[in-house]
């Protein structure tokens, strides 16, 4: 470190020689203290800017949309509905924002992990691309629970014992967020590596994709059908993200790596069954009347037009996601997990705690 009296440069008296670097200045040079890590610190941008992430990177930009002007919203009105219709998609949405409508922050602390750890340019850009994405997903959440019901899903007043039911498998779903948000800001602090986050980001998205997909053909009000498909198109987009990313990440999978993300994958089919099928009895801590209560509100929102899966359509298109899945990771060497609740054999994986549910939607 350079103290109280500078060293004289060429800069003020001195006249340089040919090429390269005088001493004092190679000495100089040095004398810049270096900066303790994890930090965003130095910033750089390195990668590939012509690969497959930077041009879905593109493509996120060019394909930004407004759900306040995309959604016909004005042709969502609550007069249309029976108040138990309303009841039944309010729940729906609000135990979608469970899982999509934490998507900001869940995906807002992957993108500053990667700032940290110092990842390729293009993968930070993509993951602030999910983040942005996850904010419209968000809305829509908020604007149909808030039109037809309430800003506070878990604060309004029931007036029946059915209402004072959904109030309460709401309130404990998100119990349950609040122990899944606990686990995955623990996991992104310390103990998985990209590959084996990215796994279970993959599983996520190849979640979302399915459902939205699924539920916007299946929907039979427009509102609700625009929306789903909006959500859908990105959603289809972070899969791409995934599996182009987990190409480059895979390529270098110890072992190690390979087990942690068969248990992954578990944990993140266990997660994602509340929202694609019906929650095992791993990792969720639900009262016994939630199941019967939730069947019940589903069928109201069907009737309402939203285009809720029945039970049996559920288990089967959960099944051929995670087919895809298989197939994915297979491909890469990595072992499959049984999931014998929609008739996958594999592995088996038991004890899925709270630290092991990383997936994102
Ligand atoms: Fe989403
Ligand atoms: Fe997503």
């Amino acid at each position: 470190m350079v103290e109280n009296k500078p060293q004289k440069l060429w800069l003020y008296d001195q006249t340089i020689a040919g090429e390269g670097l005088s001493q004092i200045v190679q000495d100089l040079l040095k004398d810049v203290p270096s900066i303790g890590q994890p930090n965003i610190f130095p910033l750089e941008w390195h990668g590939d800017a012509h690969g497959k992430l930077a041009k879905l990177y593109e493509t996120a930009k060019e394909r930004a949309w407004n759900p306040a002007q995309a959604i016909d919203w004005k042709k969502l009105d609550p007069k249309d509905f029976t108040r138990e219709q309303r009841l039944g998609v309010m729940y729906w949405y609000s135990v979608l924002a469970n899982f999509d409508g934490s998507g900001p922050p869940v995906f807002a602390k992957a993108m500053i992990k990667s700032y940290e750890t110092h990842e390729p340019n293009e993968l930070r850009n993509a993951f602030f691309s999910i983040a942005r994405d996850e904010v419209n997903h968000e809305e829509v959440c908020y604007r149909t629970v808030s039109r037809l019901w309430s800003q506070t899903p878990t604060e309004w007043d029931p007036q029946n014992d059915l209402e004072a039911l959904a109030l309460r498998n709401i309130r404990w779903l998100y119990y349950n967020g609040g122990r899944y948000w606990k686990g995955y800001s623990k996991a992104l602090e310390e103990k998985y590596p990209m590959s084996v986050l990215f796994s279970s980001f993959m599983m996520g998205e190849v979640a979302a994709t399915t459902l939205f997909h699924n539920m916007s053909k299946a929907a039979k009000h427009p509102v609700f059908a625009q929306g789903l498909k909006k959500v859908g198109q990105d959603e289809a987009r972070h899969m791409a993200i995934c599996l182009a990313a987990l190409e480059h990440e895979y390529m270098k999978l110890t072992e190690e790596d390979k087990q942690m993300i068969t248990k992954q994958l578990r944990a993140g089919f266990v997660f994602l069954s509340m929202i694609l099928y019906e929650p095992p009895d791993e990792f969720w801590k639900l009262p016994p009347e939630f199941l019967e209560v939730h069947r019940k509100l589903e069928q109201l929102a069907r009737e309402a037009g939203l285009g809720v899966a029945t039970l049996s359509e559920k288990k089967q298109v959960w099944q051929e996601a995670m087919l895809k899945v298989k197939t994915v990771v297979n491909s890469y060497g990595v072992e499959f997990p049984a999931m014998p609740e929609v008739g996958i054999t594999g592995k088996e994986v038991v004890n899925i705690s709270m630290e092991d549910i990383i997936p994102v939607f």
